[in-house]
């Protein structure tokens, strides 16, 4: 890192508000290596860890952001979601000399547009459902109005979670395309997409050009109710290891998904750094396919791998931007993590409101194998009360994925706010 190094002493910025950050925070904080942290804005859960601070800037604020950075001396910053990637704030970091976690804005595109996502994959051979490109709506609709059902639309730009729709009738799929061709995530166009059926898994490395660590696969469970059913949201559980992801289907999505990719980029002159996370289907036949790359650390994915990372994090994030990636090693420990979302009423059409205190955070039962991370909190005169959206994540370990269960929904069952909704059969 860019002064005094991770040694002993650094100072890091944690960037973004979510429970992924909360997790990343509390990784970092537990570390020796690690002098102080902070975190922009933050929750009212980061707040409370050792050594950190929140200072309310905005993760879209990139040029207030990068400011800070230089200003406070940071050697690290670590940007969590998505948008400050696509914003460029890894660029402007980089520039001006201090050291980030996160892939640069032309790299992010990957996420950041499903277009060139697509023409990526067709051109690298990475293996993904067949899709046609439409950046004019009629076009679409053309489409959708003849093609085999069910039919998947997707808006190409960010979305928060909402720009992708799974059609089962003609008149779905036209509304769909109506829908998300209002979005601005679909003013650049629309994918209309072969729809596949199998298993998803989260495949995410930490990547630094060609060279790469796998952190452990991990499942997440995207639609708001128990068993399956109910709208797509940003993911309401996940768990780890995901025992169906075995090593020779591992070894497959490395080589077929992330090494083509990575190769590509560096070779195009846009080396990738920071977490690439693959969403992968894994079909009838036992082959996956990309669904779709994310730039970063999958929210919940983020608790279940940070929760088993037996190493120190800012050794590991030193060596990536020293460019020693090959030096480190990301272990995680045997035993399996869980987590589980508690989102407020409303979740996932409105993210906004909340208000509502919260019960329950100040249990004596955590410890090491159980952590209830912050997602959308913050605190008014004293109290925790949501702030909309996914609100916390309650966190457990246990020596099997059923000990990690139990010891979850047990916390769960001392936490209470009004409107509160999550899923009974996360990992089950
Ligand atoms: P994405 O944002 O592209 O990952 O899509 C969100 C979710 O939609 C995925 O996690 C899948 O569950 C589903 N999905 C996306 N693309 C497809 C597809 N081609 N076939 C079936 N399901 C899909
Ligand atoms: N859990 C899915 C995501 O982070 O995009």
């Amino acid at each position: 890192m860019n002064h005094r190094g991770a040694g002993k002493s650094a100072r890091i910025l944690v960037v973004g508000q979510g429970a992924r950050e909360h997790a990343l925070v509390w990784a970092l904080s537990r570390s020796s290596e690690t002098q102080a942290l902070w975190v922009a804005p933050g929750n009212a859960g980061t707040s409370r860890e050792p050594k950190t601070r929140n200072i309310s800037i905005d993760s879209h604020e990139v040029d207030t952001l990068a400011n800070f950075a230089r200003q406070e001396n940071m050697d690290l910053v670590v940007i969590g979601p998505e948008a400050p990637l696509m914003l460029g704030l890894s660029d402007r970091l980089t520039a001006q000399g201090t050291a980030v976690i996160g892939p640069r804005q032309d790299a992010a595109r990957l996420e950041g547009s499903k277009i060139f996502c697509k023409r990526f994959c067709q051109r690298h051979g990475i293996p993904t459902a067949p899709a046609r490109i439409h950046e004019k709506p009629e076009d679409a609709l053309r489409d959708v109005a003849t093609c085999p059902l069910p039919i998947v639309i997707k808006a190409s730009g960010l979305c928060g979670g909402k720009g992708v729709v799974i059609a089962t009738s003609r008149e779905e799929a036209e509304t769909a395309v109506r829908k998300l061709s209002q979005l601005p995530g679909g003013q650049e166009g629309l994918l209309v997409e072969e729809c596949l059926d199998g298993w998803e898994t989260s495949y995410i490395v930490l990547a630094e050009e060609t060279t790469y660590l796998p952190c452990p696969p991990t499942q997440d469970h995207k639609r708001l109710e128990d068993g399956n059913r109910g709208p797509n949201t940003g993911g309401m559980g996940a768990f780890s290891p995901a025992n169906l992801v075995t090593p020779e289907l591992e070894t497959r999505i490395c080589h077929q998904i992330i090494e083509p990719t990575l190769r590509a980029l560096a070779q195009s002159g846009h080396p990738y750094q920071g977490f690439l996370y693959a969403g992968v289907m894994i079909d009838k036949s036992g082959d996956p396919h990309l669904l779709e790359f994310n730039c970063r650390l999958g929210d919940p994915e983020a608790q279940v791998i940070l929760f088993r990372l037996l190493e120190d994090l800012p050794v590991i994030f030193e060596a990536t931007v020293e460019q020693r990636l090959h030096e480190v090693h990301w272990t995680s420990g045997p035993e399996a993590a869980l987590t589980t979302i508690l989102a407020a009423s409303g979740y996932p059409e409105t993210q906004s409101g909340g208000g509502e205190p919260i019960e329950g955070l100040d249990a004596p039962e955590e410890g090491t194998d159980l952590k209830v991370f912050h997602g959308a909190t913050r605190k008014v005169k004293g109290r925790i009360v949501c702030a909309g959206g996914r609100v916390l994540a309650v966190t457990g370990r246990g020596p099997s994925l059923t000990h990690a269960r139990d010891r979850v929904y047990a916390r769960i069952d001392s936490l209470q706010f009004a409107g509160m909704q999550y899923r009974k059969d996360i990992g089950a």
